[in-house]
């Protein structure tokens, strides 16, 4: 199988900066500014496609807004993750006629990790005329091309063949946050757990060059951002696709070396690939937040190799005993999926008593949802719906009284976080290892770190007040 990454030349991103001048110059011609909105589902990696998105749309001539009523372009940027995430998708589609309706010019498009599957997109054939055209994320560097044909010949758009991937550095990017930026370091993934789309809708994995990231990096604290997440679905493996030997752990390190005030965060790591250099890499440099989100997915070693995830049970406690004690103010996070097929209530105590050792943060808890494609969807799963149910309601009482207790221990602490926004009457901070604060204090505070001390806790957040200390 050929493994090299396809890389989209300048001339070709020329040949879609062409399209966003015809663009622009046929809304000249209709003598008024466009409007788009885009909608996004899922992961930050889709916040990130998202920036995009509205990148070439702004430099096509449209105004951002917020809303898809009124809009002349509605792009809905979707998540194939789990059954319900898609069944949101199309009841916002189906709503979507109306908006249509009252404003019959309005071009819709779905993109996406959706748009990469073949029931989706025949069934955007058939049952959804409205939409005008439908492209995977493999022909995200394509839409202005897209748009463009919708537009000049009135004819729907299907860009949907499957590819191993390409990268595009040089799409112009409209960031919602010029504070906390994405910068995704890699695209895709090998990893294929038998329970996942995502390597099925997102392609191989393949990583972008150190001296793109750096740059962008660069550039980004040199506009004021103070928090730069690096995101891949698996980025302790970046790297091991390039010519160029560097790791992932190499590549913080750089990044850190960046001169500025800023913090890194990164997800999401996978345990098979993290180990002792990445957590000695974070322990040694300020600049990188004392985060982990290290999703486990199952406390039993069974379930796990059925998922297909390359460590078991011991070898995750023993990294997380190695991360905490390396930083012992590590704040702990991770994803876990209940009711996976054949799990049994044993198995399932095993997740229980793994949360209890570990004592994470936070979690986020799934229910399995079988996913037409994947190895596990023909999984024999005796379990019933309420069953699991029942596990997952006891799975989060449990992470609750952890997440309650962890977040009263924090009362009292004066941590320096970062001033982010307002949320009503309050402003809102995060501490380093990313929980949220609410306080009181004058907006100009925002953008700024500052000292706060923690006053009170729920099981969600912190309430603070600023501390009398420099940052
Ligand atoms: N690449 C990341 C995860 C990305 S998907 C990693 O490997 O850690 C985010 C989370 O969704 C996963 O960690 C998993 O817990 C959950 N998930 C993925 N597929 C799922 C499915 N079919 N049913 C339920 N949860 C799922
Ligand atoms: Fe999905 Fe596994 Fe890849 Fe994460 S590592 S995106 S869970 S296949
Ligand atoms: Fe969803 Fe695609 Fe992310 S399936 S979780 S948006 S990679």
């Amino acid at each position: 199988m050929n493994t090299k990454t396809t890389v989209i030349s300048q001339a070709q991103l020329d040949a879609q900066f062409a399209f966003c001048d015809k663009i622009s110059a046929y809304w000249l011609r209709e003598g008024r500014t466009p409007t788009a909105y885009v909608e996004t589902y899922g992961c930050q990696q889709n916040e990130a496609d998202s920036e995009k998105l509205r990148g070439y749309l702004a430099q096509s001539g449209y105004t951002v807004v917020q809303e898809a009523e009124g809009a002349d372009v509605v792009v809905m940027n979707t998540c194939a993750i789990r059954e319900h995430a898609e069944q949101r998708v199309f009841g916002n589609l189906g709503a979507l006629t109306h908006t249509k309706r009252r404003h019959p010019a309005q071009k819709i498009f779905l993109c996406g990790c959706m748009a990469g599957e073949t029931k989706v997109s025949d069934r955007i054939k058939k049952s959804y005329p409205h939409v005008d055209g439908c492209f995977s994320t493999h022909h995200l560097w394509q839409f202005p091309e897209i748009l463009w044909n919708v537009l000049s010949k009135g004819k729907r758009q299907f860009y949907i063949e499957d590819e191993p991937g390409s990268i595009a550095e040089g799409i112009p990017q409209v960031r919602d946050n010029t504070l906390k930026a994405w910068v995704s370091i890699m695209y895709g993934c090998n990893n294929f757990c038998t329970y996942c789309i995502v390597p099925y809708v997102r392609g191989r994995e393949r990583s972008r060059k150190k001296e793109d990231i750096l740059a962008e990096c660069r550039c980004l604290i040199e506009n004021g951002a103070k928090e730069i997440t690096l995101l891949g679905q698996n980025v302790n493996s970046y790297g091991k696709d390039l010519d160029e030997s560097v790791d992932f752990s190499d590549l913080l390190a750089e990044i850190a070396a960046l001169p500025g005030e800023f913090l890194i965060r990164f997800m999401t790591s996978h345990p098979r690939d993290a180990g002792k250099k990445l957590f000695d890499t974070m322990a040694a440099s300020p600049k990188i937040a004392k985060q982990l989100h290290l999703p486990f997915q199952s406390g039993s070693s069974r379930v796990l190799k059925a998922m297909n995830r390359h460590y078991d049970r011991e070898k995750y406690l023993e990294l997380v005993r190695y991360a905490k004690s390396v930083m012992p103010e590590l704040v702990l996070t991770s994803d876990v999926i209940v009711g996976f097929p054949g799990e049994t209530e044993e198995e399932f105590e095993e997740t229980i008593s793994l949360i209890q050792e570990v004592r994470y943060d936070s979690l986020f808890t799934f229910i399995f949802s079988p996913r037409v494609g994947t190895p596990a969807a023909s999984m024999d799963d005796p379990t019933p719906k309420e069953e699991k149910n029942r596990r997952f309601d006891r799975l989060c009482a449990v992470q609750n009284g952890i997440s309650e207790e962890i977040h009263e221990s924090y009362v009292g602490k004066t941590m320096r976080c970062l001033v982010d926004g307002t949320d009503k009457e309050y402003l809102t901070a995060r501490t380093e290892g990313g929980r949220l604060v609410r306080f009181t204090a004058d907006p100009k505070y925002i953008g700024t770190y500052q000292f706060i001390t923690v006053t009170g806790s729920t099981t969600w957040s912190l309430t603070g007040e600023l501390a009398d200390k420099e940052a």
